[in-house]
This record gives C-alpha cells, sequence and structure tokens, in this order.
C-alpha cells in the first residue's frame, strides 16, 4: 500500500515539475502570498510605449474573456493566484518580448530553516560547507550575508555544487571572517528553495565556531611505554594552523584485549593490553562538535 502511493506519488510528481521544467532559479520572480486573496500586479519593463500582450507559459493570455486577469498598459493585474495562474509571464509587443517574471507562490512548509539545512565548518579557514537535507525541492541557492536577506537582488548568490542522489543539495561558502580575532559577527545565511512553483525564502544566524566541527585525526604513532601505551595523535590535514594556537582535544576509545571491554581515554596514555583502538577530536577552545570517530586500527604487539 505504501510503496503503491510512494510511487503515485512519485509519477505525480515527475509530471508535474516536468511541466515547468524550470531548470534554473529565475532572474525575476513575485512571490504570492498563501491563503492571501489581494491580487498582484506585474509589471512590464518596457521603455517605450504601445500594445502590449502578456502570455503565461507561452500561451497568450486573453484579458478580456477571463475574469481573472486586468491589463492596464504595462501592468498586468492578477486577481486571484491559484495554481493555473503560477509560471511564467512575459509581454510582448508583436514578436518582440519585452520582459518576463515568474509568479510563484510561498511555499507552504512550516520547518524553520535549521532543521532544512546543516552547515558545517572543518576548520577556521574561508570556507565551510552546507547541505539542504530536505527532499522534493528542485531549485536551491544559498546567499551569505545581510544583503541576501534584506535584497534579492543585491545578493550574490550561491548555487549548489553537487545534487546528491537522495534529493539533497550541496554548497560551498566562503565567509571573510578573520580566524584569529574573536568572532563577534553573527553569518547571515539565508536560503531559497523551489518546489513545483512554490517557493521558500528563510534566513539563520550563527556563529562560526558554532558549525565547527573537524575531520577525523590521525593516529601517528603507538608507542610502549612501560605501564601504558602512548598514543601519538596528530590533527587532520585540513584543520587550521598552527596548530598551537587552534589546539585540539582527542578522545581515545580502546577494546581491552582481556576481557573485550571498551574504555574511554582523554589522555594520551592508556592501557597495554588492548586490541584495537580509535579517536576523535574536537575544539578545546569552544567545545565543538566531536569529529567523526577515526576507523578501529587494530593493536599488534
Ligand atoms: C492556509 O489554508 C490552509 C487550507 O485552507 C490551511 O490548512 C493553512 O493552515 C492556512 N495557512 C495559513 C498560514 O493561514
Ligand atoms: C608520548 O609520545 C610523545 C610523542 O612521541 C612524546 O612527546 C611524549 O612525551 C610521550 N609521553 C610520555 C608520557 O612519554
Amino acid at each position: 500500500q505504501k510503496t503503491f502511493s510512494l510511487w503515485i506519488f512519485g509519477l505525480l510528481f515527475i509530471s508535474l515539475s516536468g511541466a515547468h521544467g524550470l531548470s534554473k532559479f529565475p532572474e525575476n520572480f513575485v512571490v504570492a502570498k498563501r491563503n492571501d486573496s489581494s491580487p498582484v500586479t506585474l509589471t512590464c519593463s518596457t521603455k517605450t510605449t504601445g500594445h502590449i500582450t502578456w502570455k503565461l507559459d507561452g500561451e497568450e493570455i486573453d484579458v478580456d474573456s477571463g475574469d481573472n486577469f486586468q491589463q492596464d498598459s504595462s501592468i498586468l493585474t492578477v486577481l486571484e493566484v491559484d495554481t493555473p495562474t503560477l509560471g511564467e509571464y512575459s509581454c510582448w509587443r508583436g514578436e518582440e518580448m519585452l520582459s518576463s517574471t515568474y509568479l510563484l507562490l510561498e511555499a507552504e512548509e512550516e520547518d524553520a530553516l535549521d532543521s532544512l539545512l546543516s552547515c558545517r565548518a572543518k576548520s577556521y579557514d574561508c570556507v565551510f560547507s552546507c547541505s539542504w537535507t530536505s527532499s522534493g525541492y528542485e531549485l536551491v541557492r544559498l546567499g551569505l550575508g545581510q544583503d541576501c536577506s534584506e535584497d534579492e537582488k543585491s545578493c550574490h548568490w550561491i548555487s549548489s555544487s553537487d545534487l546528491l542522489s537522495d534529493g539533497a543539495f550541496q554548497f560551498e561558502v566562503s565567509h571573510f571572517l578573520s580566524p584569529y580575532t574573536e568572532e563577534s559577527t553573527m553569518l547571515v545565511i539565508t536560503a531559497e528553495a523551489i518546489a513545483d512553483l512554490s517557493i521558500l525564502r528563510r534566513t539563520t544566524r550563527f556563529y562560526l565556531r558554532d558549525i565547527i566541527e573537524p575531520d577525523s585525526p590521525q593516529i601517528v604513532r603507538c608507542q610502549e611505554m612501560e605501564q601504558d601505551l602512548n598514543v601519538t595523535i596528530e590533527p587532520p590535514s585540513s584543520w587550521s594552523t598552527p596548530h598551537s594556537f587552534f589546539s585540539l582535544e582527542h578522545q581515545i576509545e580502546y577494546e581491552l584485549k582481556d576481557n573485550g571491554k571498551t574504555g574511554l581515554s582523554s589522555s594520551a596514555l592508556i592501557p597495554k593490553r588492548i586490541s584495537k583502538l580509535r579517536v576523535r577530536s574536537r575544539d578545546q577552545l569552544v567545545l565543538s562538535a566531536w569529529s567523526q570517530w577515526t576507523p578501529w586500527k587494530n593493536v599488534t604487539h
């Protein structure tokens, strides 16, 4: 039953998105509010005068015959926005297209951006990555900075570098924060996502230090001492340098040879009689998220 309805949903989804075929973010668009019956006006950008006709998705709009459209020289008013009125509006003088804009509907999504987008920085260097994890969106873009949250036009939008197979989008975001000063400015991230001619627009703010999550460190050496094993761990190559300034703390998990029990250690010295170990790291100063564990490493001695 469930697979069947998913299958139907999939078909429906393909046919709906196929019908509109938005392959990239439209340059111009107007967003109609959901559950708001007020009219929306679309303006044809032209400096010259003369008769203008409007098309919706390539089909000429007969303003006189329907009762949902009104035209006043270069302005088209959509009296009531609903699904059939969404799409690409273009205005024409004869054979010449003057301008075009999309009419989109505000998305119904209720989740906050934090639950749709997850960002992570491997270091304090100038790039971090974000992934958009909510499936079902055709197009997603991100903007960094106040400009993007206030004014779409002056924002430098970042498009996704990869569309992952499960419908997630991956982004690389460059920032200009100095890694050496205490961070007092929050990063402002705005996301816009389109699905089926609906658009979601959300902004979130965070400090870079809040999204720090180092890569896994490296186990360089295990040295047998009299009593213990001395494990030497080095930061991952992606971590910020100098390492004396950007210090990581490590944690070692090991399995005892004798009884198979596991233990955790924050010090480099661990019991000698172990069969395997793995390590992870986090920023010592801000107590960031822990890195992933390294793979288990067998210890033979
Ligand atoms: C919009 O209308 C739908 C159905 O009429 C309703 O379920 C939804 O809660 C409304 N949304 C808002 C933001 O009012
Ligand atoms: C463990 O090894 C590191 C690096 O080889 C060394 O600097 C450190 O002094 C050793 N620790 C002890 C307790 O011997």
